[in-house]
């Protein structure tokens, strides 16, 4: 089964399913409100800058939102998200008065998560729509003059951290020619821009346009699709997506308590959380959803997007943990695959652990998954990895909820027949010495 089959069952149950709480009572309740968000309409998931960028395994911003509730925090807290993808529980953090950090090993999750949490004023934010608009128009004209006899295309863009060779051999095919062209003049026009801060978030603009704009049919499914997309689109829906995002960051810096800082963004690896500028002791509460144990690849699944934007992926390839691609292989690839995990899994769990003061909380949103393929997959369940886990990462299990989730496909159903295939908010406590 195609991962992007399975994107929405991670978040969002089909019809509602029972959930069986584990530990406090009262805390457990709290978290299945928490992680049952099959009742909320669309408007949630699209408010604020939640739905300006899709994202694979994006958590539900309700989740996010009463996961936070959970932590007891007060005014101006520091809260962590080591997986913190494309931004969600940031966004939600900045809501809560919270002081937001959140770190990454992807490039895309860096880009969009600093695009979707900066707090910018309503003449920025006009002047980011101004921008996007002249840069489409730009693009646009070129577009006309490259039809014109004798004329010359610009030269390509430069990459200081990507070989152009390899990066054609990597695009060439996945757009219709005009496309491809209004697309590179897009980002070498953005290339040109002289504030930081605004290409920054022009850059995760064009991003959020790439996969439409192509012959790939998902992040997740590398399934090619043919599009009919007429000239002048790409340029058309950069301007759109500016004007989406700008309309998302005002929301925002209305709605963020006065005295709220943007959140922070940084790229690095959640085993060595000091390195990434995490200092210990100093987190208040985590809200973060880990990767789970060979369902995604963010490799894969943002290849294209990394090529086009040269944004080195070296970094994503060492660090990624639970990807997709360590589990090929027969049974023993993956058992060994297994223990390579778990011992990421625990790294991690001490790194949380190390970065929360004493008595401070995280919530973690895990699910159960099918590690490997066809006969050597097998299911992972993820509450018992963690029972076994974070005691010895120094942190005490308060409670837990957890929802069924559908099984797709053969393999799964068969791994799951026994027992269902689960998602999981466990909250975890680091003792007070
Ligand atoms: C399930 S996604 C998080 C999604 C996020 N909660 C959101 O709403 O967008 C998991 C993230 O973990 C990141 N990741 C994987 N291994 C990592 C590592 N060792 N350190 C930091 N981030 C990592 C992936 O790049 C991915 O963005």
């Amino acid at each position: 089964v195609p991962a992007g089959k399975r994107r929405h069952a991670l978040t969002m149950a089909r019809r509602p399913a029972p959930i069986d709480i584990w530990g406090d009572p009262s805390v457990g309740r709290a978290l299945s409100r928490a992680l049952d968000v099959s009742q909320t309409g669309e408007d949630a998931l699209h408010r604020y800058t939640h739905g300006f960028h899709v994202y694979p395994a994006r958590m539900h911003p309700l989740t996010a939102r009463r996961a936070l509730g959970l932590l007891g925090l007060g005014p101006g807290a520091l809260v962590l998200d080591p997986f913190c993808g494309s931004g969600t529980v940031l966004v939600e953090a900045m809501l809560a008065g919270a002081r937001a950090v959140g770190v990454d090993a992807g490039p895309i999750a860096k880009l969009v998560a600093h695009a979707k949490t900066r707090l910018v004023s309503a003449s920025a934010r006009r002047e980011l729509v101004t921008a996007a608009r002249r840069l489409a128009a730009l693009v646009v004209a070129e577009g006309k003059a490259a039809r014109r006899a004798g004329y010359e295309a610009p030269g390509p863009r430069a990459f200081p951290d990507v070989d152009p060779v390899k990066r054609e051999e990597r695009l060439r095919g996945w757009f219709d020619p005009h496309v491809r062209r209004e697309l590179e003049a897009l980002a070498a026009t953005i290339a040109r821009e002289k504030d930081p801060g605004l290409r920054a978030i022009l850059e995760a603009i064009l991003s959020s346009i790439l996969i439409k704009m192509s012959r790939r049919s998902s992040d997740t499914s590398g399934e090619p699709v043919a599009r009919r997309l007429a000239r002048g689109m790409a340029a058309r829906l950069f301007a759109e997506r500016a004007e989406l995002l700008a309309a998302g960051l005002g929301a925002l810096a209305d709605d963020v308590p006065p005295g709220t800082p943007a959140a922070e963004v940084r790229a690095g690896d959640a085993r060595a959380l000091e390195k990434a500028g995490i200092i210990p002791g100093s987190v208040a509460g985590v809200v973060s959803s880990p990767p789970y144990a060979g369902t995604y690849d963010y490799v894969d699944h943002h290849a294209l997007r990394m090529w086009f934007l040269g944004l080195p992926q070296a970094g994503l390839d060492d660090a990624e943990i639970g990807a997709r691609r360590h589990f090929h292989g027969p049974a023993a690839a993956v058992a060994t695959a297994l223990v390579g995990w778990e011992r990421a899994f625990l790294k991690t769990l001490g790194e949380i652990s190390r970065a929360l003061a004493p008595g401070g909380r995280a919530a973690l949103l895990v699910g159960d998954s099918l590690a490997g393929m066809g006969l050597a997959s097998r299911a992972v369940f993820i509450d018992d990895v963690i029972g076994r886990l974070a005691p010895r990462a120094d942190l005490a299990l308060v409670a837990a909820a957890s929802q069924a989730r559908v099984a797709l496909g053969t393999w799964e159903q068969r791994a799951f027949a026994d027992r269902p295939k689960r998602e999981h908010l466990v909250l975890l406590e680091r003792p007070r010495e």
